[in-house]
């Protein structure tokens, strides 16, 4: 788990744009926090930094909106307004996660046998007005993935 305070929406923007140097094709990046956390400023963050120009703006009504014109497609999920799994299967969730973009799920917690098993959490929490808490935490397949073991470290 990596801590990362954050003082001002900009902060939160900019690690986004961190973020965004550390995802790739078929990234899954799943996002729990209240309502106001930084979920969807932090998003904009993350389409700025992949190059992506697109306004950014929570999908709440329509699920999920796509930006292009980045290195990568994304795909910007949000499962706040989504009545029961049977709608989010019929959104065909499988092809953009596994897909050539990078899927971002804002409130992923609603359905989390949803999301696929290599995606890295990110966790939001409003500490004050302006100060929100940003933790990630990542599956084993992704760190194993970024960072060859040797095999005497091995589990
Ligand atoms: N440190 C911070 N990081 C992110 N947003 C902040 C911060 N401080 C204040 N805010 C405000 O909190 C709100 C966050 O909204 P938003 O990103 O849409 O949250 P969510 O998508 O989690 O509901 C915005 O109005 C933003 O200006
Ligand atoms: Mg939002």
């Amino acid at each position: 788990m990596a801590t990362f305070i954050s003082n001002s929406p900009a902060e939160t923007e900019a690690f986004g744009r961190r973020l965004a140097k550390r995802v790739g094709p078929g990234s899954v990046l799943a996002l729990k926090g209240e309502l106001g956390s930084g979920k969807t400023q932090f998003v904009k963050g993350l389409v700025a930094g992949l190059g992506s120009k697109a306004p950014v703006t929570s999908p709440t009504f329509t699920i999920l909106h796509e930006y292009t014109g980045g290195h990568l497609p994304i795909y910007h999920f949000d499962f706040f307004r989504l009545q029961d799994r049977q709608s989010a299967v019929r959104l065909g969730l499988d092809d953009y996660f596994f897909g050539a973009g990078l899927s971002v799920i804002e409130w992923a917690d609603k359905f989390p046998e949803l999301i696929p098993e290599p995606a890295q959490w990110v966790f939001f929490e409003m500490k004050s007005e302006n100060e929100r808490i940003i933790n990630t935490r990542e599956d084993d397949a992704i760190r194993e993935s970024r960072i060859p073991l040797k095999p005497h470290q091995m589990k």
